[in-house]
């Protein structure tokens, strides 16, 4: 029996002269997984209602969906329900009741909330005192921090100055806006459709409120985007003065417009590979350039407001309760996914049920599968801190950080990794190279184990 996990270019990526660009061949999916098991349905509930009744640990996060849009934008693949007025009324009733019930668990009250996010879909469009509502219900129910991180994920289409107003009153004190382009032509292909002069105007106010972190997202190898847009779009966004910046590289997915449009010909391949690390190679630069402070590997904070909580605890398998349908959740561990149509949500909020649509149990090593996710999120690997997570990574994954150090990928300094500008590009390939090889390793440990004892 072979004692250790053999290594596949998969996971170290290749030697190369140009890693940003050939270290692979294409970024995984987003979200590093594997090693999981689902539960089955009929037991769903029953497993729910474990987790609820222990106490929670660690820094804790609340994501709320709000699964509406007025349109469907050509490249995403988050669109659920078209925003109807009757239909967003009767959500928002059974998502106060949701979070109401969920709020009388043991898990909810055991330790403070440090971040909350509105995310969709989009929350703009919920009315004025629809969002009064909720911001009202969270705090009366939620145990949140003082200090807590309480984002409205926001589309610039339908921020009027009401709701801006409204968001500040319901207690939000940040902003993110998925801007992905300021090039209005490019916008518009994407089915975006505000003007430049619209969203510049919209960032003003939030900016002038004095009371959010405004955040934006921005898009980098969009169909018709050159270098010199995107570096306009950075310049761009540097002036208005914002506190922070999200950047994407595009994923296209086969079932969106996007793909389909590309596909028949009436829309530009995106960039490819070595296009889109030339953009984020020039957008680290330029950011650096402009004194933005490196909250992960692909977030920026400029000042003092913005501090990135929500994002990095959610790429830290941090628990995250979970409201509304489609939402994601996380508890010890376990993926906890909420019903993606109305009527399911609706009903099972009917029957005094969370709307569970699927639980999934974490593999046994979870948490150091996740303290190794947040690490890939900041950009190095402090493996002192790693090893208390219950797997020492020193130990056992010298191989793969040799790998690495051979491939331009990371720097070893001490007990820290650093990744390169290649491998900051590449984190989330490393990330399922490490989580793989972590599988792998607990797997053969777990035969030779039984090997040695049948043998005792
Ligand atoms: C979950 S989406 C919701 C955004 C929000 N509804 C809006 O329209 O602004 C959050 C962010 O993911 C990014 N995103 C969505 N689809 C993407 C794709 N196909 N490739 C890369 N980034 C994408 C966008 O930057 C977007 O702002
Ligand atoms: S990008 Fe946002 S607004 Fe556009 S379809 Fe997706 S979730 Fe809806």
């Amino acid at each position: 029996m072979q004692e250790s996990v053999c290594l596949t270019e998969a996971m170290t990526g290749r030697s190369s002269p140009d890693p940003l660009r050939y270290a692979f061949d294409r970024k995984t999916g987003a979200h590093s997984g594997g090693g999981n098991t689902s539960v089955p349905p009929d037991q769903s509930l029953q497993v729910w209602n474990d987790l609820m009744s222990r106490k929670g640990e660690g820094k804790r996060a609340a994501y709320f969906h709000i699964p509406f849009c007025k349109t469907k934008c050509s490249y995403c693949g988050f669109f659920q329900n078209t925003t109807r007025s009757k239909l967003v009324d009767n959500f928002v009733n059974q998502l106060v009741l949701d979070i109401e019930r969920t709020a009388q668990t043991e898990n909810a009250q055991s330790t403070p909330i440090h971040a909350v996010y509105f995310g969709g879909g989009t929350p703009t469009d919920l009315e004025p005192q629809q969002i009064q509502r909720l911001g009202e219900v969270i705090h009366r129910n939620l145990p949140l921090t003082n200090d807590c991180e309480i984002t409205f994920e926001s589309r610039f289409n339908g921020l009027t100055d009401e709701k801006i107003s409204a968001i500040v009153d319901a207690g939000f004190n940040r902003v993110s806006l998925g801007v992905q382009t300021f090039d209005t032509f490019i916008r518009r292909k994407m089915s975006r459709i505000d003007s430049q002069e619209f969203l510049l105007d919209r960032l003003e106010k939030l900016t002038a409120t004095d009371q959010l972190a405004t955040v934006v997202d921005l898009i980098f190898g969009l169909p018709y985007q050159t270098m010199e847009s995107w570096m306009k779009d950075l310049e761009m966004m540097v002036q208005t003065g914002i506190d922070g910046v999200d950047l994407y590289q595009l994923i296209l997915m086969g079932h969106t417009r996007m793909a389909q449009s590309i596909a028949k010909g009436s829309m530009p391949q995106p960039a490819g590979i070595s296009e889109k690390s030339d953009m984020f190679s020039a957008a680290v630069e330029y950011l650096d350039q402009q004194h933005f402070r490196r909250l992960s590997v692909s977030h920026w904070g400029k000042g003092s407001r913005e501090r990135n909580v929500y994002n990095h605890l959610a790429k830290s398998g941090a628990d995250m309760l979970c409201f509304g349908s489609g939402a994601g959740g996380k508890i010890d561990g376990h993926g906890i996914m909420l019903n993606r149509t109305l009527d399911g949500y609706g009903e099972a909020i009917e029957r005094h049920q969370k709307p569970i649509m699927g639980i999934s149990r974490p593999h046994s090593l979870y948490k150091a599968l996740y303290a190794a996710a947040a690490a890939f999120d900041l950009g190095y690997l402090d493996l002192k801190k790693m090893d208390q997570a219950g797997f020492s990574f020193s130990e056992h994954c010298q191989p793969l950080f040799q790998a690495w150090e051979n491939n331009g990928l990371a720097i070893r300094k001490g007990n820290f990794i650093d990744l390169t500008l290649a491998g900051q590009f590449w984190a989330i390939n490393m990330n399922q190279g490490l989580h793989d090889y972590v599988v792998q390793f607990s797997k053969l440990s777990t035969i030779l184990n039984k090997q040695t004892a049948t043998a005792a």
